[in-house]
């Protein structure tokens, strides 16, 4: 997007907007080569080559631009930035305004509940891994009641059809009736369909899969399809390294309600 220049030198925090425009007349800006001095010039920090003092700003503008979304995800979408069949994906329920920004791991076409989209690469990284002790909490649904003998076995880890293991997993029931059980799942992998291939594995599929809780988040009140930005304290939060600890089911310690940190980024559909 073009703006002014002297508003993306101040961006930059390079200097202040008044000094930025003393810098442009003066003649220490340039634009692809060019020293620009006319105050009201444009440029795209994603297309244009910017210097000051002979200097890119374009590298601190980048890093000022990264994207951290917070989606809940409605069933029937696809997590992914593109798909030969062209089913529904979840970046097109997201504004062409926050630019390019891709899935942090997956959720199945039809598991419903919290995903986080950026930009980041590096922020991607750290949440998926399974290292990093991210938890990742689901919602369960499954066919009939599993015994607590199988439900042992999946917190152990077990072994699953491809020959991978899985790491120890918390697995709390929550309520059953005679047809179906609820259950509370708590994960640091995000293998390929790993909650229903577990309950696969001691046959009791998985009829209803949802996401509610990644780290602290929560968001109870953000409608499936609606989504947030993430605040720069709750980015920085979540790229802490979790000291070891044992990982709880319960809401997470200190967990923000829907809204609580917000900030000036409240946004829906
Ligand atoms: N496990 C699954 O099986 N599916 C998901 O979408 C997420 C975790």
């Amino acid at each position: 997007m073009e703006q002014r220049l002297q508003k993306l030198i101040a961006t930059a925090g390079i200097a202040s907007r008044r000094h930025a425009e003393e810098l442009i007349t003066a003649g220490r800006v340039s634009v692809n080569g060019k020293v620009v001095t006319e105050l009201g010039t444009k440029a795209d920090p994603a297309k244009d080559h910017i210097k000051v003092n002979g200097k890119l700003i374009n590298p601190q503008l980048r890093t000022l631009e990264k994207v951290y979304v917070l989606l809940n995800k409605p069933k029937g979408y696809l997590s992914s930035v593109s798909d030969p069949e062209g089913r529904p994906l979840v970046t097109e329920l997201l504004p062409t305004s926050l630019g390019r920004v891709h899935p942090v791991g997956r959720l199945d076409f039809n598991t419903e509940g919290l995903l986080l989209l950026t930009n980041d690469g590096e922020f991607t990284n750290f949440v998926t891994a399974a290292r990093n002790q991210v938890d990742k909490v689901y919602e369960v649904k499954v066919k009939g009641v599993p015994p607590e003998a199988a439900l042992q076995r999946l917190r152990r880890g077990v072994t699953l059809d491809d020959g991978t293991r899985t790491a120890p997993a918390k697995i709390e029931l929550l309520h059953d009736t005679s047809m179906n059980a609820w259950l509370e799942v708590l994960l640091h992998q995000g293998r390929n369909q790993q909650v229903r291939r577990m309950f696969d594995l001691i046959g009791h599929s998985v009829v209803k899969l949802r996401r509610v809780r990644i780290a602290f988040l929560t968001d109870e009140h953000l409608k499936p399809g609606h989504w947030r930005l993430l605040t720069a304290v709750e980015v920085k939060r979540l790229m802490k390294p979790r000291a070891k600890k044992k990982a709880s089911l319960t809401k997470a310690q200190g967990a923000h309600g829907a809204h609580g940190a917000r900030g000036a980024h409240g946004h829906g559909r």
